[in-house]
Order: structure tokens, then sequence, then C-alpha cells
């Protein structure tokens, strides 16, 4: 069944909260992923975390493309203990705020993975920001972490490794629905302006995922909101943890839509699929079915993740 999707925004945000604890739907065990590959962007917290595990449990390998060396330790030491096989997971340090660190990340996975194409793709690392930040490359860091960065990586690994017919995972937040645009050069500098920067590089992701799909439709491409999940995104302190671990739905539950869209069969590729939901509709009123801004937008990501000069290779590091 799909769902039509309201495109007011009060509407929808009723629709994600109300009976979310409840509605939840779960990954199916099978089918397995025994032989494939799959690399999971932000796989050291919250919905990557449970992701990760979600992959391995099913026997795929999996690549933990993670920003600190420190946490991609402690994340191997801890799928260890949990007795995952270390053969089973590839860590690769990837900065998606920095677009040297991406293509040094580029290289070296489609070193590694030449033989053996990469065929699920999930674009789940995610930032928002509580002061204002650049990248690296001096991009507002939501758009600059969340859209660009995902962009020069997916397009590096297409030019490498990606499997023709992957399935690339897009994660949105249907919190999108706020924004009207994603222009690349958006300041702020109130508290609430972090939220709408978020809330702007999700209709970017959207945006991009439906181009994507458009430009290579062999590609398997789902966008994927996760539900309203209790995880480290715009931090807090200990009572507002305590607060989302209260209301919102836990990191296992968060990851089942992403899991869905990695293995099952018979989905829509090209689709919305939300963790209540399930496959969603929107109307032309909604802000991501705007084709014409999409097109823009992926332009200008085009433009600014190309790289003048080859990253240093000093910067070539592996984490393990
Ligand atoms: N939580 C929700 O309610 C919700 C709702 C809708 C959509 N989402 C989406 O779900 C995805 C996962 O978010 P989450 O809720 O699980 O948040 P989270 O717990 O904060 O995890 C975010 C992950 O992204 C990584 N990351 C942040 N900046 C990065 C960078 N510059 N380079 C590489 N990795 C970076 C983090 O790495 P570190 O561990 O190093 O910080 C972490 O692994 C995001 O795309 C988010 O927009 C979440």
């Amino acid at each position: 069944m799909i769902t039509r999707l309201d495109a007011r925004p009060i509407r929808r945000m009723v629709g994600c909260f109300s009976g979310q604890k409840n509605a939840v739907r779960w990954c199916p065990d099978v089918p397995l992923l025994e032989g494939k590959t799959a690399l999971v962007t932000g796989p050291t917290s919250g919905i990557g975390r449970a992701t990760v595990e979600g992959l391995l449990t099913r026997g795929a390998h999996v690549v933990l493309a993670g920003r600190s060396c420190k946490k991609l330790r402690a994340l191997i030491t801890s799928l260890e203990a949990e007795g995952y096989d270390r053969q089973r997971f590839t860590p690769v340090l990837c900065d998606l705020g920095d677009l040297d660190s991406v293509a040094v990340a580029v290289q070296e996975i489609n070193k590694i993975f030449r033989r053996k194409p990469l065929d699920v793709l999930i674009e789940n690392a995610g930032i928002m920001p509580t002061k204002y930040a650049e990248t690296r490359q001096g991009h507002e860091i939501s758009f600059g972490t969340n859209v660009l960065g995902h962009f020069a990586l997916r397009a590096g690994l297409l030019r490498g490794c990606l499997s023709e017919k992957a399935r690339v995972i897009v994660l949105t937040g249907d919190i999108y629905i706020f924004s009207k645009t994603c222009s690349t050069d958006f300041r702020w500098y109130t508290p609430l302006g972090g939220v709408s920067a978020y809330n702007r590089s999700k209709l970017g992701n959207f945006w991009v995922a439906r181009e994507l799909q458009r430009r290579y439709p062999r590609l398997n491409v789902f966008v994927v909101h996760p539900g309203v999940v209790a995880t480290n995104l715009g931090a807090g302190g200990a009572v507002t943890q305590a607060m989302k671990r209260r209301l919102f739905i836990d990191p296992v539950a968060g990851a089942q839509t992403s899991l869905i869209c990695a293995t099952q069969p018979d989905l829509a590729h090209g689709s919305y699929y939300h963790n209540v939901f399930g496959e969603a509709e929107l109307t032309n009123a909604d802000p991501a079915m705007n084709d014409w801004e999409a097109r823009q937008f992926w332009n200008t990501c085009a433009r600014l993740s190309e790289r003048d000069s080859a990253p240093q290779i000093s910067q070539l590091r592996r984490a393990s």
C-alpha cells in the first residue's frame, strides 16, 4: 500500500510522531546479504551504528566510513566483543566535512574493492549544528557535510567500485517539509538557525537522490525517513537526552527502514520510504517534488564538489 503524504508541515509532523512507537515496520531477517558488500557513512553512532549491526547480522561485508580514527577503533572493538568476525568489516577514514578527506577515502575504497563492487551504499551520516560552522572548504556545515560530502563520495564511487545496479539509500528526515530551498551559502546566527540549516540540507539530500535516480536509472535509489530517533543528532544535555529516550524510538528501530531498503525485494526504486507509512507518495505541492530545483541543485553540487588538485598522498591514512 502506498500512502499519500500531506505537504502541510504540521500535518506531516503529527504523522511522524503519532503512534510512531507502535507503528515501526521491522525489517524481516531474510533475504540475507551473504556475498554482498555495503558501505555505511556515520557508522559510529545512532542509526548508523544500528544499521551496521543489522547488515552484519544478515551476512554482509560492511565498509565503515567514519570521520574519527578513535571512534572507528572503538566501534571495531565493540563489534568484535559482540562476536562479529573482524574479516567482515573494513574501516575507512572519511570526513564528509572535508572534500580532501573524501577524495582520499574514495581512492582507498575504489582500490580495496576494485574486484568486488559495492552492492549497497547507505548515505547515513548527518549533522544538526548548534552553532554556525563551516566545512574545511568553507561551506555551511550542514550543507557541506550532509549533502556535499556525500555527493563527492558517491560521485567518486560511481566512477569506481559502486555496482551499476547498487542500492543507494539516502537518509533525509521528514522535517525537510519546513524548507523550500537549500541554497549553499545559508548564514545563520540564532540557535534555531542550526535546525533550519539541517532541514534545508535534508531537502537537498532528497533533491540529489531524485536526480541521481533520474540520471542513473539502473541504480536503485531509496530516500528514507528513519523516524524520530533518540540519537546524538543535535546533541543536547542529559535532560534533553533523557527526554529523547522517553519520547522517540531507539536507534535499532530507527535503522529498520534503511535495512528494509537495503535488503527487501520488489521495492519501488526512486521512492520515499517512511518508517511509519512505508512507501510514500508526495503531492506536487511538496518541495521535494520540485524537479527543476533538483536539477539546478545537482549542477551546483557537482561544481562545488570538484577538486582542483589531487589530495595529498600524505593524508592517506587507514583506520584500523
Ligand atoms: N535522529 C533522528 O530523529 C533523525 C530523523 C530523521 C533523519 N535522521 C537522519 O539519520 C541520519 C543518522 O543520524 P543519527 O540520528 O543517527 O545521528 P547521530 O547519532 O548524531 O549520528 C550521526 C553520524 O554521522 C557522523 N558524522 C557527523 N559528521 C560527520 C562528518 N563530517 N563526516 C563523517 N561522518 C560524520 C557521526 O560521526 P561521529 O560519531 O564521529 O560524530 C555519526 O556517526 C542523519 O542523516 C540524520 O539526518 C535522523
